[in-house]
């Protein structure tokens, strides 16, 4: 036995015993040639003192290790003298007194500080490139630690639920109707092709078929699409599915596994059940699907207001079918030359012709555009918007949708500013969950010319707007729902189509997908849904977003332990790397670009 105790777990009860721990070497301290090291394992620290009048060759041998060397002690417990116990440390009352120094593994010395604030100091990349260092750091060992908890908490609620976790393949068909997917070449079936799974949806969907009922399952699941702090390129799904279930039966479930994950994870009451919003208000009032309801800053529509006015961008607005939109970022007067050009470009990269602000300083509307104001029209916007000295009002005119969208952004850069200022306060344990619900089932995509799922192709219309499938698809909802955490998308799902008439309609007649591709692509699922398909729903919940935001950190890099950086790459084993020729051969393939870099 290399140790008899972990080095959380000495306390003044184990005064007086030998013991043995072993770990890594956290600090050294020279005290006129006594050595005290911090001897680190997964559990904690404790003190071990290494007196050369006790021992001269061990006191020689401990004189010369470096940080993070691997080391075995052995010795009594004794008790710190007076005044120097470390109440911060459980066990700050004892050292242990080495009597035994046995040398596991020298360390180099590591590239950065592990501990919590050195570590987060330096860059990223050099951290993924040490990860192994990096998750020695306590921070990185708490994400990990509530990582597991989280998980085991999610099976063991599902568990109680009468669900069974079933797995499925993650070399699937390719099926491109939703995100972009990552192609596996087949040595077997030359110029042929699997795609790796991008959820395990038409599987549980057919498990629900065979009869499983309530399946549930910790999937991976693997996107290629742009990679930002709250996208990988693979991730971890919490993935649901259920038979003769109604939306009702999913929201319950849901907010039972999140009180529940909470409960075991934070030790925090979260009361159900979520509020529920409408797409459209969600848009409407904050400008995105996934609002942060933490702060107000809500937008307001002022299209009629200026559906007659002088000033020809609001106007003109109004008579081509769009929206005036505007937000009072109250108490932001005081933005700088620098901070307003950084808000503009904001809404500008979402398209934005321009971005029109009021400031109201000293009784006075500062800006250009003021002079077009009527009296009642700005009576009309300090009414509503509330509008007092020190406030700073933005406007935005385009389509619809595209004006909430910006200030929608605008609304969130503003609250960033605000929270600089201490003026808002935005508590990242302020948990403010809330269900969107009532999404569009289709979206016109301009490039494509044709209706796209706004979901995916398989979730079920709301039954009343069914009938609009034909003639209005735009204005069919969908059965469809997202649970959103301050401003994160959390999870989404869908009841589905169990009827195979109605998904062979949304595929050939909606979705405009060609009766041979449809077959090629969906023909087996269409057909195991004429063999009694049950009504069934579902959902999937990002497991790394739900850690991130139960650690407290925006990233979900920081709660995954081997992720990869924006860019897509390993940095510690150094992917993706090139192949050999003889590896394409056997795979089929010729690389047509050149490969620069
Ligand atoms: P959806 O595509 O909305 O639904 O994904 C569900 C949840 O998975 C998380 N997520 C991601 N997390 C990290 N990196 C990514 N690249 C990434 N993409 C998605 C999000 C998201 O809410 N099969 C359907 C679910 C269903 O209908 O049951 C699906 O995958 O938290
Ligand atoms: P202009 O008349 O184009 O000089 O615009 C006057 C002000 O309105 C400028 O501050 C522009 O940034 C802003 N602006 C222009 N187009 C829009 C728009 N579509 N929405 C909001 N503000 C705009």
């Amino acid at each position: 036995m290399l140790r008899t105790h972990h080095c959380g777990q000495l306390t003044k009860a184990n005064i007086g015993q030998t013991v043995s721990l072993a770990g890594w070497v956290d600090t050294v301290r020279d005290l006129g040639g006594i050595l005290f090291i911090d001897l680190r394992d997964r559990e904690g620290l404790t003190q071990v003192k290494f007196d050369p009048q006790v021992d001269p060759k061990m006191g020689e041998q401990a004189a010369r290790l470096k940080l993070e060397s691997v080391i075995s002690v052995t010795g009594p417990v004794a008790p710190r003298p007076a005044g120097t116990e470390n109440p911060a440390l459980p066990t700050g009352q004892v050292e242990v007194d080495a009597t035994g120094l046995e040398i596991l593994n020298l360390s180099e010395t590591p590239p950065f500080p592990l501990d919590d604030e050195g570590g987060d100091k330096v860059n990223e990349d050099l951290r993924l490139t040490y990860r192994y260092l990096d998750l020695r750091r306590p921070k990185m060992r708490r994400n990990l630690v509530a990582r597991h908890r989280a998980t085991k908490s999610v099976r063991d609620y599902f568990d109680a639920q009468g669900f069974i976790e079933v797995e499925t393949p993650a070399l699937f068909k390719s099926t491109p109707e939703g995100a972009r997917e990552y192609l596996v070449p087949s040595r077997i079936h030359p110029g042929q092709f699997y795609a790796l799974s991008q959820s395990p949806q038409q599987f549980k969907q057919i498990l629900m078929v065979a009869g499983v009922e309530k399946y549930f399952q910790i999937a991976r699941c693997f996107r290629d699409e742009d990679l930002r702090a709250d996208r990988q390129m693979e991730f971890t799904q919490i993935d649901v599915e259920a038979s003769f279930v109604d939306r009702e039966d999913i929201y319950r479930l849901f907010e039972g596994m999140l009180k529940k994950v909470w409960k075991d994870v934070l030790g925090t009451d979260v009361k159900t059940p979520f509020p529920r919003l409408a797409f459209s208000e969600a848009m409407n009032r904050f400008g995105v699907d996934k609002p942060d309801v933490r702060f107000g800053l809500e937008l307001h529509d002022f299209t009629e207001l200026f559906r007659t006015s002088t000033f020809k961008v609001f106007s003109g607005a109004a008579a081509s079918g769009g929206a005036v939109k505007a937000l009072n970022a109250k108490g932001l007067a005081d933005a700088t030359q620098g901070e307003l050009k950084a808000l503009e470009d904001a809404a500008k990269a979402l398209g934005a012709k321009g971005l029109a602000f009021i400031k109201v300083e000293g009784g006075e509307w500062k800006s250009p555009i003021v002079k077009f104001f009527t009296e009642a029209e700005k009576a009309e916007l300090t009414r509503r918007l509330e509008i007092a000295d020190g406030d700073l009002i933005f406007f935005a005119a385009a389509a619809w949708e595209k004006a909430c969208a910006i200030l929608g952004r605008i609304r969130l850069e503003s609250a960033a500013l605000l929270q600089k200022r201490g003026k808002v306060e935005l508590r990242p344990d302020d948990w403010k969950f809330l269900w969107v619900v009532d999404f569009p089932l289709m979206t016109y995509d301009e490039e494509e010319k044709r209706y796209l799922a706004t979901h995916h192709p398989f979730t079920a219309p709301v039954p009343e707007d069914a009938a609009l499938l034909d003639t209005e698809p735009q204005k069919v909802r969908g059965q469809h729902y997202d649970l959103v955490l301050n401003g994160m998308e959390l999870g989404g799902g869908s009841i589905r189509i169990h009827q195979p008439a109605l998904q062979k309609k949304v595929f050939e007649d909606v979705l405009k997908i060609p009766k041979d591709v449809a077959e090629n692509r969906f023909g087996y699922m269409l057909r195991a849904f004429t063999y009694g398909a049950p009504p069934h729903g579902g959902i999937a919940f990002g497991l790394d977003r739900m850690v991130a935001l139960l650690c407290g950190t925006s990233s979900i890099r920081d709660v995954i332990a081997f992720p990869k950086t924006q860019k897509g790459q390993d940095l510690m084993a150094g992917s993706p790397t090139p192949v050999t020729p003889k590896q394409l051969k056997d795979l089929h393939i010729k690389i047509a670009t050149e490969h620069h870099g």
